[in-house]
């Protein structure tokens, strides 16, 4: 028996990166998980990959109807909800505060924000129904200090760290747990197309950036799904509006 077996989780955002290594983590300690993103191809492959543990649900975060009925083609497909992961989310144009434009703003809170907001509107009652369980958001160490650069992605994380404040106090009654992570620089495909986008070495970056670690390197998608098995499972039962910095020491 695995820590999560019975359970049923939800990741957006579950295709690539983080998301999809808490796919991959969750189902190994034994649950069923829906994975929600809008990269069909390797959204549907890595449903196939774990044969009857995991179904793919083609959803845009940032859209309440589809985050909605991906919720319910969850509760469908497997019976019941009782983790949501609220991985999705996008970086963002790197500009400082007067260059960027109200649509680019809009859009990271969208993707980042908005996108919590609906995945846990449309949890609750699933989650009541089971009788209990866990929400888990990604926010990210910029949601606890600042930095001089991406100002809408900071501003998103700083509000998805205290919307799971909000929440856990909100549902805390209902036995329905709320935490966030924070992780620090994970090498993930959105990090390497960011560095791309701005011209540098993807490679390069990583290296530098490791060094920077009182741990010596960068971490990777699993350091961060063992965190969110960790926030999933009952051992994890009187952690609630907790905020959980996996950064290999970096904001020590
Ligand atoms: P990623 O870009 O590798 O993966 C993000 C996934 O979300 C992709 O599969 C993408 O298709 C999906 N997605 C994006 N917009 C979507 C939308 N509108 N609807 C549905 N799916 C959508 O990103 P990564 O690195 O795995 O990040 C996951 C989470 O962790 C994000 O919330 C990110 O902000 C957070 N994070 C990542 C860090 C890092 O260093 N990689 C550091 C701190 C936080």
């Amino acid at each position: 028996m695995g820590r999560l077996s019975g359970k049923v989780a939800l990741v957006t955002g579950g295709a690539l990166g983080i998301g999809a290594a808490c796919v991959t983590r969750m189902i190994e300690a034994g649950a069923k998980v829906a994975i929600v993103d809008l990269h069909d191809g390797t959204g549907q492959a890595l449903a196939r990959q774990h044969g009857g543990n995991a179904r793919y649900f083609h959803a845009d975060v940032s859209v309440e109807a589809e985050v909605a009925a991906a919720i319910a083609g969850t509760v469908e497909a497997f019976g019941r909800l009782d983790v949501l992961v609220n991985n999705a989310g996008i970086t963002g144009p790197n500009k400082p505060t007067h260059e960027l434009t109200e649509a680019e703003w809009d859009r990271v809170q969208a993707v980042n924000v908005k996108s919590v907001f609906f995945g846990t509107k449309h949890a609750i009652a699933p989650l009541r129904a089971a009788g209990g369980g866990s929400i888990i958001n990604l926010s990210s160490i910029y949601g606890l200090v600042g930095a001089p650069d991406l100002p809408p992605y900071h501003a998103s994380k700083g509000a998805v760290r205290l919307m799971s404040k909000t929440d856990a106090l909100l549902y805390a009654a209902d036995r329905i747990r709320v935490n966030s992570i924070h992780p620090g620089f994970i090498w993930t495909p959105m990090v390497e197309q960011h560095i791309a986008s701005m011209g540098g070495d993807p490679e390069q970056h990583r290296r530098d950036t490791g060094a920077l670690h009182p741990l010596g390197h960068m971490g990777d998608a699993d350091d961060i799904a063992w965190g969110v098995v960790y926030l999933a499972c009952d051992e994890s039962k009187f952690v609630t509006g907790s905020e959980l910095v996996i950064d290999g020491g970096y904001t020590c």
